[in-house]
């Protein structure tokens, strides 16, 4: 791979909490515009990943660069402002309890950007349209269920029209009509802004849909990479559960 087309390198990167390890020595390259899916075992350290990724947590040993920009032990200010250029879908949908879908929205637009009322107002409604909930604009988040916050976090992280997207489980708790217009959308994301992403899943249709390469963590590692047809053909014992809905 040509190292200019690699937005997110990860190069042997270890984290423990105390005796346990977690990452233990996982790389990873992640390409401009492409669409990349993590699958793995509930508490294998997928979530671990995501966040070493954007400076939530600090590896050990390693590295990880973000568009050539060394996030482990990064300043404060340096990774706020790196951060403007990632979105973050949380795993438990990490909404402002106390501002409405629409200040949740306008939060990041107002944090990163100079646009005029308009032009929030209009991204907003744009945002919440693509996840179909422009009649939840003015609730808030208490009165909505738990696939509805997951798609006001993903128009949350989303608004800012990021170059990178981090998503941890879309589409966990969707039925799966939604799941799959969710995995539509991270897909045409892609195509359409180009946008480079991470998905963790243990969705199949998900993975099916977005994925250009799919890596397996186990053990601290990868142990596994390749395209979707790759994976179904493959021999590795996780891949084989996945397929078999057990992972
Ligand atoms: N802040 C933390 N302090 C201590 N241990 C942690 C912390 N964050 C994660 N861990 C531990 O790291 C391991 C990996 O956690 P992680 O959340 O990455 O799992 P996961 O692969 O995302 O699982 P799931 O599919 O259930 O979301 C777990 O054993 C977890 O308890
Ligand atoms: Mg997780």
């Amino acid at each position: 791979m040509n190292q200019n087309d690699v937005l997110i390198d990860v190069q042997n990167v270890s984290k423990s909490f105390g005796d346990h390890d977690v990452l233990t020595g996982l790389s990873m390259q992640v390409r401009r515009g492409s669409s990349d899916v993590i699958l793995g075992r509930s508490g294998i350290g997928k979530s671990v990943l995501l966040k070493s990724i954007v400076g939530l947590l600090i590896p050990e040993s390693g590295s990880i660069t973000v568009k050539g920009q060394q996030v482990i032990g990064m300043k404060t200010r340096e990774l706020n402002l790196l951060r403007q250029n990632i979105g973050y879908v949380f795993q438990y949908a990490a909404l402002y309890d106390s501002m409405t879908v629409r200040e949740n929205l306008e939060f990041p637009l107002r944090k990163h950007m100079e646009l005029s009322e308009d032009e929030i107002e209009e991204r907003v409604v744009e945002q919440l349209r693509l996840v179909g909930l422009e009649e939840s604009i003015d609730k808030m988040p208490s009165e909505l269920s738990g696939g509805m916050k997951k798609r006001v976090g993903l128009a949350r992280a989303i608004i800012a029209k990021p170059e990178i997207v981090l998503y941890d489980e879309p589409t966990a708790g969707l039925d799966p009509i939604t799941g799959r217009e969710i995995s539509e959308l991270i897909r045409d994301l892609e195509k359409h802004f180009g946008i480079t992403s991470i998905t963790v899943t243990h969705d199949l249709e998900c993975t099916r849909t977005v994925a250009d390469t799919i890596y397996i963590l186990d053990n601290g590692t990868f142990t596994y990479s390749g395209s979707f047809d790759d994976l179904q053909r493959a021999e590795d014992p996780l891949a084989k559960a996945f397929f078999l809905g057990i992972t």
